[in-house]
């Protein structure tokens, strides 16, 4: 299997991504939200890049249980009945409704992965149980969504967390340089401190979002696999739970 990490959303337009699965990964916070999300019984998820296309679209689904979601400056849009820390995703909000979403750069990462055959949703808490979704593909690009068009640390961590998987699974890979740089930084029993240590995490603890990275921080705790088809991202159904 060969495998490129994209280091952040800017970097994807210099791949030709049709003929991979494409995992999109933004450990904090949209790929980890549209995890615990789906998981916590959201039915499905449209992910929106520009705020007003979000509002746009929440008012087509009016047959539908439908939130509004996001966040801008990592703060929640206003007028928004949610912003984007996983902690408030929680069954008792989301159960069968069907979730608006738009970030700053994850659903960007989102958009840009459109054109793949298989686009997969990846973070630390499902690293695992992606891989085990990847194992019998050829090419595989792990698009880090990053922040601010520029590489970071935790979706790096997570890139690497899913090579990692696979290749404890016996999987013969063969890795593009900056996923040998991804998997040679990474430390499973250090992804908080070195996410702590980020700088979207460290702007994350100025707004009093610590607990959201130590929420994001947790490695394979989850099964749940979220797939973007067709606009919308709903869960592989065998990985609910
Ligand atoms: C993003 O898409 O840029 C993030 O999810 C930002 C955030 O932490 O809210």
């Amino acid at each position: 299997m060969h495998i490129e990490v994209i280091a952040s959303v800017a970097e994807a337009a210099q791949y030709s991504l049709q003929d991979t699965t494409v995992v999109v990964i933004d450990v904090l916070r949209a790929t980890t939200v549209i995890t615990v999300a789906l998981q916590n019984g959201a039915l499905e998820i449209y992910p929106a890049v520009e705020v007003e296309q979000a509002r746009d679209l929440a008012r087509t689904l009016t047959s539908r249980n439908v939130l509004l979601a996001g966040e801008r400056q990592a703060l929640r849009i206003p007028g928004f009945d949610l912003g984007n820390s996983p902690r408030e995703f929680i069954p008792e909000r989301v159960r069968d409704t069907a979730i608006v979403l738009t970030t700053s750069n994850g659903t960007r990462a989102l958009e840009a992965a459109r054109s793949a055959s298989t686009v997969l949703i990846g973070c630390l808490l499902n690293a695992a149980a992606v891989a085990l979704h990847l194992e019998n593909c050829s090419s595989v690009s792990l698009l880090c969504s990053g922040t601010a068009n520029h590489a970071d640390i935790s979706d790096c961590l997570a890139a690497a967390a899913i090579i990692h998987a696979l290749s404890a699974r016996g999987v013969a890979l063969e890795l593009g340089d900056f996923a040998r740089l991804c998997l040679a930084y990474f430390a499973a029993d250090r992804c908080l401190e070195l996410i702590q240590d980020s700088f979207h995490g460290q702007r994350l603890v100025q707004l009093g979002l610590e607990e959201d990275l130590g929420f994001c921080s947790r490695l394979n705790i989850s099964n749940a696999v979220p797939r973007f088809v067709d606009d919308r991202i709903v869960l592989i159904d065998e990985d609910r739970g």
